[in-house]
């Protein structure tokens, strides 16, 4: 089975482990086989290849697939082929993207009637490959697409999507700095995350998160941006963020009405409302790191629609 597997941002700031967006592109394009035998073969091609393990214990779409297989008394063995499109160790659910595709290829391939829940869970656990745990956002976003909220905890894992009102003009600016391993990255930034919060910017947080909500719900990009502003992680990981301030200076300066670094970094997304605004400010964010002297790549992109099957 063939696959298009989104890739997404996680966070948009206040919504640590909570909010998320697929986006328009870039993808990955992932092949599924369950031949007879017994195991799990990885391949990776495409640009971003050499930085992928294909070692399946060290590789979410191949933590998934034994997840899977684990639960299933039956022999088999599981190909998979990865077209990598998504830039690896960016902060743009690299990781995600083909954990969601084994989650649901497997799913149809072999009729286990997985609850979407089930299948964002079951995703989540590939994370172990970049974070050491499991994380389910930026999963959420690859495999149902648009804007996601998970809550995990108490009466299990919860999941709401949100898909903005046709018509809806977002736009998001995406900066990537050259980025590393796609290996335990992840788990060195959620080193950082404060262990103690006060309360203040609890309060914070929560407000600006639900203005996200609030903004996907009515397809409001300024609002989205508005919300865009955390207090409790980002300030802790900006140290990771090759011209964090010099990007965010350059991109509300050229009209965004936010930015936050993407899931675990070093990539930054802004939120603006014309595609042409988008781009003026994706060229600025550019140009600001090019001025510190970093190679970057910018481009843009909408919210859009999760794991598809391409046959
Ligand atoms: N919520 C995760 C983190 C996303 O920030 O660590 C990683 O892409």
């Amino acid at each position: 089975m063939k696959l298009r597997a989104p890739a997404s941002s996680a966070n948009l700031g206040p919504g640590y482990d909570v909010l998320s967006v697929a986006l328009s592109e870039p993808y990955d394009i992932i092949d599924i086989e369950v031949e007879e035998g017994r195991g799990i073969g990885i391949s990776v091609r495409g640009e971003y290849s050499y930085m992928v393990p294909t070692d399946p214990s060290r590789n979410s779409a191949g933590l998934v697939a034994s997840r899977i297989l684990s639960w299933l008394d039956a022999e088999m063995h599981v190909e998979i082929e990865i077209d990598k499109g998504i830039p690896v160790a960016a902060g743009l659910g690299s990781s995600a993207a083909p954990a969601a595709a084994v989650a649901h290829a497997l799913d149809r391939m072999l009729s286990l009637g997985m609850s979407r829940e089930r299948m964002v869970e079951v995703a989540g656990y590939g994370e172990r490959a970049s974070a050491g745990v499991e994380h389910y956002d930026n999963v959420a976003a690859a495999t149902l697409g648009w804007f996601d909220i998970v809550r995990v905890g108490e009466g299990g894992l919860r999941v709401f999507n949100i898909r903005p009102p046709k018509g809806s003009k977002i736009f998001f600016s995406i900066v990537v700095p050259p980025t590393g391993s796609a290996y335990g990255k992840t788990g060195k930034a959620r080193g950082l995350v404060p262990k103690n919060v006060d309360m203040k910017s609890v309060i914070w947080n929560v407000a600006s998160a639900s203005m996200i909500v609030t903004g996907a719900v009515l397809g409001d990009p300024r609002l989205i941006g508005e919300g865009m502003r955390d207090v409790i992680v980002e300030p802790a990981r900006s140290g990771l963020v090759p011209g964090y301030s010099e990007v965010r200076r350059a991109a509300l300066e050229s009209g965004a009405f936010g930015i936050a670094i993407s899931g675990a970094g070093p990539s930054m997304m802004a939120v603006s409302g014309s595609k042409e605004v988008a781009r003026r400010i994706s060229k600025a964010m550019w140009e600001a790191l090019a001025h510190e002297g970093i190679d970057s790549m910018a481009f843009v992109a909408e919210p859009g629609e999760g794991v598809s099957s391409m046959e």
